[in-house]
């Protein structure tokens, strides 16, 4: 409901010029710290999706974790992470992405996924969709269907809901 999303928002503190001059970062710690407001978003999350028979619910390093895993558990369903390279013991499979500069590697564990899952992707933000993208191609590799992301809040303007749609995501995000 509109009063939840409001409550949301305004839980997300702006930090001007972090990491650098120029850019406005918006930063969910803040929100971490409000148990209401952590709360809220996890049932705005949890009556958009539960009953949809999702599987899995995957999120990504670091932030990503801490709103996926409270959803998996909601949903009851398992929990799995998508990591930066190295952290993960068993075997994985890996998808590089490019940055505005360079490029980065995501990895998944081969046997977190499997044929059929019913896949929802969560993390706490959407700037470029690269991350996200990546996300959906390690899933889809495994045989996992994909077709919702799910974010606290998205950067508008620079592209990454329509990237996501146009793999053929449906996207929620509850604050701009
Ligand atoms: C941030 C954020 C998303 C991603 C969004 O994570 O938490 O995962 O960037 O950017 P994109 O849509 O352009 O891919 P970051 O890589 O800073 O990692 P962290 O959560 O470990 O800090
Ligand atoms: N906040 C948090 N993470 C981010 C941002 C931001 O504004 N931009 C890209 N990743």
């Amino acid at each position: 409901n509109p009063d939840s999303l409001a409550l949301i928002k305004q839980s997300i503190k702006t930090i001007p010029d972090y990491p650098k001059a120029g850019i406005l970062f918006r930063d969910v710690t803040s929100l971490l710290e409000d148990p209401i407001a952590y709360q809220t978003t996890i049932r705005a999350f949890l009556e958009h999706y539960q009953g949809l028979g999702f599987t899995k619910v995957v999120g990504t390093e670091a932030r990503g974790f801490l709103f996926g895993a409270p959803l998996a558990l909601e949903l009851g369903v398992g929990f799995v992470p998508v990591r930066k390279p190295g952290k993960l013991p068993r075997e994985t499979i890996a998808e590089t992405y490019e940055l505005e500069y360079g490029h980065d590697t995501l990895e998944m564990h081969v046997d977190a996924i499997v044929p059929g899952d019913k896949v929802l992707v969560v993390d706490d933000l959407l700037a470029t969709g690269g991350t996200i993208e990546a996300t959906v191609k390690l899933i889809r590799r495994l045989g996992g269907e994909v077709s919702h992301a799910a974010f606290v809040i998205s950067l508008p303007d620079i592209g990454g809901e329509k990237r996501l749609q146009s793999q053929g995501l449906e996207v929620l995000k509850l604050c701009e």
